[in-house]
């Protein structure tokens, strides 16, 4: 069976409520006839709802939140969960991003557990990992890369699987302008799916989408996505511009 390919846009902590319908209404307009690629948008938790709105009837796209809560419910101030976002129409949840790594410094055993709120809740999950500059220099990318899925996964149902995209972010390369080449994006991809296959096993491994992540735009995307391993992209800066975001979900050969 051949894998899903999704392009994905992360709107981070951008955008009015105003701005967000009319950005939002312009990629739904924008891509009505882009077809084979799943579509989703990533908006701040305020926006969920009414992107969702905007966009019902689209089989080929939906919303998502940036994150959720590792707690099921209760008193948590401040917290967004699982099912609230579920009930808001979303049908994914972004985890694990290295801005929430490093920022908010959101550790392994936090992940796990957003990761068994969200599958509680029929969210299907991006999971973001990727190495530091530093690391690639000193040629510990893999082991980086390793560490993160491995003590993820290693306690990811296997029977859930098919609710699992993964998204490879160089954080070097996100919001910088400095992107992987081709070439690297595909030789980690490859090697992001021998740990699956490790982890989960070859058959589950071969099936789930890996999105490149860190300054993908219109320009190379097309080049990015010619790689075996990469099966569409997850998109910062350039998804807040419809018609950006929308060549690159055209941009499958
Ligand atoms: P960028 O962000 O495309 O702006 O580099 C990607 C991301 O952080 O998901």
């Amino acid at each position: 069976m051949a894998r899903r390919k999704i392009v994905a846009g992360n709107w981070k902590m951008n955008l009015k409520l105003d701005e967000a319908k009319t950005l939002a209404a312009s990629i739904i307009e924008q891509s009505a006839k882009i077809s084979g690629v799943e579509k989703i948008i990533f908006p701040a938790f305020p926006f969920l709802q009414k992107v969702g709105e905007l966009i019902a009837g689209r089989a080929d796209m939906s919303t998502g939140a940036q994150n959720c809560s590792e707690y099921e419910k209760g008193a948590y101030t401040g917290e967004v969960g699982a099912g609230m976002i579920k009930s808001l129409g979303a049908g994914y949840v972004l985890l694990g991003h290295s801005e929430r790594r490093q920022y908010f410094s959101e550790n392994a055993e936090q992940l796990r557990a957003k990761i068994k709120q969200s599958l509680e809740n029929n969210l299907q999950i991006v999971f973001c990992f990727g190495e530091h500059l530093k690391e690639r220099e000193n040629d510990q990318h893999f082991a980086t890369v390793k560490q993160q899925l491995v003590e993820v996964l290693n306690a990811y149902p296997k029977d859930k699987t098919n609710s699992l995209v993964l998204a490879y972010e160089p954080v070097w390369a996100i919001g910088t302008g400095l992107t992987a080449s081709p070439a690297q994006a595909q030789e980690m991809h490859a090697f992001v799916r021998s740990v699956l296959g490790e982890v989960l096993g070859a058959e589950i491994a071969s099936q789930i989408p890996i999105l490149y992540g860190g300054s993908c735009n219109a320009q190379n995307a097309k080049e990015l996505f010619a790689g075996a391993d990469v099966d569409g992209g997850l998109i910062g800066g350039a998804s807040l511009k419809a018609e950006d975001f929308c060549t690159i979900m055209s941009s499958f050969t």
